[in-house]
């Protein structure tokens, strides 16, 4: 079993048309929560979803670049890697592989 309480492995998320550039796509993945984001490249990634300083889902933040904005401070995390760049948080959040098969979004817990 994962840290999300779910067996290890490659999971089915969503399908990949709800991925859109610009924005994030925040899911519910056993008991965490994981924000999956399309670069303008057309790469995929996911990243923790909660902010590492208070409760905000940076899903729902400003989305710059291979950078998410978290909406409630405007502390600064890479997409790709799930780095913060603070402030005002300064612990990354977890980072997902990710992969695209027949139309849906996959991702390793
Ligand atoms: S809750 Fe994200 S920076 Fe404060």
């Amino acid at each position: 079993m994962t840290e999300q309480g779910l067996q290890s492995g490659w999971v089915v998320v969503c399908d990949s048309a709800k991925v859109t550039p610009g924005e994030g796509f925040g899911i519910a993945l056993g008991d965490a929560r994981v924000g999956i984001y399309r670069l303008d490249d057309g790469s995929l990634h996911a990243i923790g979803d909660i902010c590492t300083h208070e409760f905000a889902l940076l899903s729902d933040g400003f989305v710059d670049g291979d950078q998410v904005e978290c909406p409630l401070h405007a502390a600064l995390f890479d997409i790709r890697t799930g780095k913060c760049h603070g402030p005002m948080a300064f612990v990354d959040v977890p980072a997902y592989p990710t992969r695209e098969q027949d139309g849906k979004v996959l991702i390793f817990v």
